[in-house]
């Protein structure tokens, strides 16, 4: 190849790889902020500055657990501020939780497809994990005041590993991370069995007892 042809080949090649890094993100806000003028409507426009207020910027939805009706993980239960909960984060590239676990309560495996996590402890003893790419686990115990980093898009944990409840505060890098739980995603709708027992090496009887557990999990 020509050293010119080599040259253009590589600019072309590093433009594209910034675009997907920047593609794959939160893109940048194009102003201060953009409250939501219709928190109902994704994308709706902003609100003209003159009704923006202090009030908009606040918000005390993480004072308490607001979910609990998850009766296949009772010992579970979380509030998010997300752009849908509170609409200031709209452009800001960021999100937060505040999850409860009982003892031995699960955040159970799943991943975040547009978003880097910030796992603080407010309170109690936990493990928090995540596996690469590599198929590789870390993972580490935490106590009050300590941080872990779970990197955008894998697969990952945090488990109650002392006696008593636990309080985890989860920061994301978008303001709608969206979340995925493989044992929902995979066994709520019905995928052909062949997927299912290839992927997994179990048999229809085991196959039918995991959609009737995981039956209800799809709106
Ligand atoms: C939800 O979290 C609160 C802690 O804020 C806890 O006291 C409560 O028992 C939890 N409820 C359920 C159903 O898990
Ligand atoms: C299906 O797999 C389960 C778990 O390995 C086993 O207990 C069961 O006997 C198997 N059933 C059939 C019909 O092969």
């Amino acid at each position: 190849m020509a050293l010119n042809t080599f040259l253009v080949a590589l600019t072309f090649l590093s433009s594209a790889r910034i675009f997907s890094l920047v593609e794959a993100a939160d893109p940048d806000p194009l102003q201060d902020f953009c409250i939501p003028s219709n928190t109902l409507i994704e994308g709706s426009p902003c609100k003209p500055y003159s009704q923006v207020t202090s009030k908009d910027f606040y918000s005390s939805l993480l004072r308490t657990n607001t979910d609990t009706t998850n009766t296949l993980n009772p010992l579970f239960n979380f509030s998010q501020a997300i752009v849908t909960t509170f609409p200031a984060l709209n452009t800001m590239g960021l999100s937060m939780a505040r999850i409860y676990l009982g003892p031995k309560g699960v955040a159970r495996t799943h991943t975040h497809p547009r978003a880097s996590e910030l796992v603080y402890v407010e309170k109690g003893v936990v493990e928090a994990g995540f596996v690469d790419t590599n198929n590789k686990l870390f993972a580490h115990k935490m106590r009050a005041s300590d941080l872990f980093v779970i990197p955008r898009g894998v697969l990952h944990y945090v488990v109650n590993v002392g006696r008593e409840q636990a309080i985890v505060l989860a920061v994301l890098n978008s303001q709608n991370p969206s979340f995925q739980i493989p044992s929902f995603a995979l066994f709520g709708p019905k995928l052909p069995y062949e997927v299912l027992e290839a992927s997994f090496s179990l048999n229809r009887t085991t196959i039918d007892a995991l959609h009737e557990i995981y039956k209800n999990v799809i709106a």
